[in-house]
């Protein structure tokens, strides 16, 4: 008789912003003696600059070993060829893992991958959906899946009424995806992840049920829902997991004493903090507006520019900042660790572009934000940061799409210091305290974390 442990095979969509959750709900698991396998593309694991040490990593491949999406050429190249060299190659690496005698109970996958469910079938085993975006967007792309969203809306401030949500949303606030007749590929598989979602044995979303409350309990109606709570390390909550240090797998390297050093230099919460996430590219003008823009609010400022986007910022920037003394000093940087900074007493609001992680990672810490959404996803979560959650402001583009730089100053007023931001900054405050004070909080995540089908610590032969 053999024994084994339960074993989750974990399958992200090789990105930063989705890997980065998948990661931190398997230390979840891990910490509860689940044993947990990442299967990750070998393009992207070329790439990773540091690998976690606490996790076990398998290489699976989508069939651009050398260079991943950008050696596809095409959206809808790449996703095929994943789908059908991915498919493969997962199913070897379940086989392999079951002749060493460690076999697999359980797949948790990313639906932008939504074949790995064909493979858990074929396997006989535990399928799991992994949403790394939130109950909202995933609750639009459905809907747009069902027909019922009708594309493309003819104005940017067409009302559209979406069932689950409370009021009706303008087309500007849905994802650009939806919106954006070029991105019909893309949507197209966005729309695909609820293809066979009616096949799984559990939805889980990376999103916290107090945050959307309406939009999962009408979710969780037609699919069988979990919420999984903040994503971050424990050590930012309630310390729980012990060495739990790791955050996330990244391509890029962050200046993690460069930007805390400075940071212990500035006043308590008189920081703006500005980072776009890992994939947005901002146009030059913009990039322009808003370095004018950081200048002229007159207050510190971290920013991070990628060194791909560096190329962008005005003449002499960089070298002007280092010249700078008293107030609007800034520091700009390729990367940096976003949860120490976020964490770090100095900071007075987040300036994001409302990607997923940043905005939980922003609530999951108290700091208030000025929203400038670039693309995917992150008009809805703009839309909701300011007229739902009340804990920030969006900036508004002109006609060009830029938003420009009295704007930008005006917000980041507004969010740090003016009496009309009294309440954005309360509100943050109160999601903070509401993750530390409740206990129960993470208890009930920890207790979603592991329903039934997991209570199989020994499977016996
Ligand atoms: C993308 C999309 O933009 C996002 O909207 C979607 O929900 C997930 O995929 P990304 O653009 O990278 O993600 O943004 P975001 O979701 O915010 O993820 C970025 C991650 O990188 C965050 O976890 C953040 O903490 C981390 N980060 C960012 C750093 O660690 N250091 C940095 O300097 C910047």
């Amino acid at each position: 008789m053999t024994t084994h442990q339960a074993h989750c095979l974990i399958l992200p969509y090789p990105v930063q912003g989705h890997i980065n959750p998948m990661l931190q709900f398997s230390k979840r698991l891990q910490s509860k003696r689940i044993k947990i396998n990442i299967a990750l593309t070998k393009s992207f694991l070329k790439n990773m600059k540091e690998l976690p040490t606490s996790m076990s990593i398998e290489a699976i491949s989508d069939g651009y070993d050398d260079g991943g999406r950008d050696q596809a050429g095409s959206f809808l190249a790449y996703v095929t060829r994943f789908k059908e060299i991915g498919s493969d190659t997962l199913s070897q690496l379940i086989q392999k893992l079951a002749n060493s005698g460690c076999p697999v109970n359980c797949i948790v996958y990313d639906p932008f991958l939504p074949w790995a469910v064909e493979v858990a079938k074929n396997f006989g085993l535990v399928s799991v959906a992994f949403f790394t975006q939130n109950c909202a967007v995933d609750n639009i792309y459905y809907h747009v899946h069902k027909g019922v969203i009708k594309l493309p809306p003819t104005q940017n401030d067409e009302e559209i009424l979406i069932p689950g949500f409370s009021s009706p949303i303008e087309a500007s606030d849905v994802p650009t995806f939806v919106i954006s007749p070029e991105a019909e590929r893309i949507l197209e598989m966005l729309v695909n992840q609820f293809s066979n979602l009616d096949k799984v044995d559990w939805v889980l979303i990376n999103s916290f049920y107090e945050l959307e409350k309406e939009v999962i309990d009408w979710m969780s109606k037609i699919y069988p829902i979990k919420t999984i709570g903040p994503t971050i390390p424990s050590m930012y909550l309630d310390k729980r997991l012990h060495d739990d240090k790791e955050y996330g797998l990244s391509i890029f390297k962050p200046m993690t004493n460069e930007c805390l050093n400075w940071l212990n230099h500035q006043p308590i919460s008189s920081v703006v903090y500005v980072s776009f996430g890992s994939l947005a590219k901002l146009e030059a003008e913009q990039m322009e507006e808003l370095a004018c823009g950081l200048r002229n609010s007159n207050k510190n400022f971290l920013w991070v520019v990628r060194s791909t986007e560096e190329p962008k910022l005005p003449k002499n920037f960089i070298e002007e900042l280092k010249l700078t003394s008293g107030n609007n000093k800034g520091l700009v940087v390729s990367w940096c660790p976003q949860l120490q900074v976020l964490e770090h007493e100095s900071i007075g609001c987040f300036l994001t572009h409302c990607g997923w992680n940043s905005t939980l990672e922003a609530i999951s810490l108290g700091v208030p934000m000025v929203a400038m959404p670039q693309w995917t996803d992150q008009p809805t979560n703009a839309k909701f940061v300011k007229d739902v959650w009340e804990i920030g402001v969006r900036a508004k583009q002109d006609e060009k799409g830029i938003v420009r730089r009295e704007i930008i100053e005006e917000c980041i007023k507004l969010v740090m210091e003016e009496e009309k931001g009294k309440l954005i900054r309360e509100n943050a405050k109160k999601w903070l305290e509401m993750l530390w004070m409740k206990e129960e909080v993470q208890i009930k995540i920890l207790k979603n974390l592991f329903p039934s089908w997991l209570n199989v610590r020994v499977i016996k032969n």
